[in-house]
């Protein structure tokens, strides 16, 4: 038996990425995988290819600067399927272009990554919870932070604080929904191998990354959706934030200097 035959679960943002491993990993557990998708024609390729696999994998519209469609997004599953078990919260990102520090980012780009990274979760896990979860008394939330909120950057200003903001709603999301069953957890990936950052990342950048961190790769899009897993099979862990970043941040500030130093010995 699979870990997740007859679950419902939602993925937002999950045409590629880390989301996308994430639908395939839920699936290949036997759970039914709404990919939630701004691109429907796009996502309806997608879970077609995942179908001829044997996945069960359906698509479902979701823009995340459309607070409605978040709304539907949950109201259009439940109206389907009766239930919701599992809902990741996956969607996120940022731009170094309108994303910069205190001194040069624009108060309404702040605003509106605030909004669309805060907004996102709150919608989809409070229609999730009233709509399903609290009813059914069980249920999970997995939310997708990032290592940008766990420790502060010298840019990424609005996005870091939404995703630091995401990790405390997560903590008060696991309290508040305890009572009905319902866990709630985030996992926070640091610099993961997707297309987009593989096709941005210089060399040069990704040196400098890697000297401080203690697995000297970068991670997978695979081994955040097993993280993604681990939470939507317990039934008993909640309000927890696991960093998936290969260590990085873990040892002291001047880890990767120390270790020049050491090599050049
Ligand atoms: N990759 C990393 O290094 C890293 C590190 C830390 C945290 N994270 C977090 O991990 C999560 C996934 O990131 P990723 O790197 O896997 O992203 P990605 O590879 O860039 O994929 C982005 C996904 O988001 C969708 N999307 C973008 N804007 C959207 C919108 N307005 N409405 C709905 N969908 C939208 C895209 O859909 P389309 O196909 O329609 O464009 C695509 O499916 C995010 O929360 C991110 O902050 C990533």
């Amino acid at each position: 038996m699979k870990k997740l035959e007859g679950k419902i679960a939602i993925v937002t943002a999950s045409t590629r990425g880390i989301g996308y491993a994430c639908v395939e990993t839920l699936a290949a557990e036997g759970a039914r995988v709404y990919m939630a998708c701004r691109n429907i024609s796009l996502g309806r390729e997608k879970a077609e290819a995942l179908r001829l696999r044997g996945l069960d994998v359906k698509t479902v519209y979701f823009e995340a600067y459309d607070r409605a469609s978040i709304v539907a997004m949950v109201d259009d599953v439940v109206k389907d399927e009766g239930r919701i078990d599992i809902l990741v919260n996956n969607f996120g990102g940022t731009s170094p272009v309108d994303d910069k520090t205190i001194f040069d980012t624009n108060y309404e780009r702040f605003i509106r990554y605030m909004d669309a990274h805060m907004g996102t979760v709150f919608l989809a896990s409070q229609r999730a919870l009233t709509k399903a979860m609290c009813r059914q008394k069980s249920g999970t939330i997995i939310n997708i932070g990032s290592v940008a909120g766990l420790i502060p950057d010298v840019s990424q200003l609005a996005y870091g604080s939404s995703k630091a903001a995401i990790i405390h709603l997560t903590k008060i999301i696991a309290t508040q929904a305890a009572a009905f069953n319902v866990t709630c957890n985030a996992v926070c990936p640091g610099m993961t191998a997707t297309e987009a950052v593989k096709n941005n990342l210089s060399p040069e950048f990704q040196e400098f990354f890697l000297k401080h961190t203690p697995i000297r790769r970068i991670g997978e899009p695979q081994e955040v959706a097993d993280a993604v897993l681990y939470f939507a099979c317990s039934e008993y862990t909640t309000g927890q934030v696991l960093a998936v970043h290969g260590g990085f941040s873990v040892p002291t500030p001047v880890y990767g200097d120390m270790l020049l130093m050491k090599n050049k010995r």
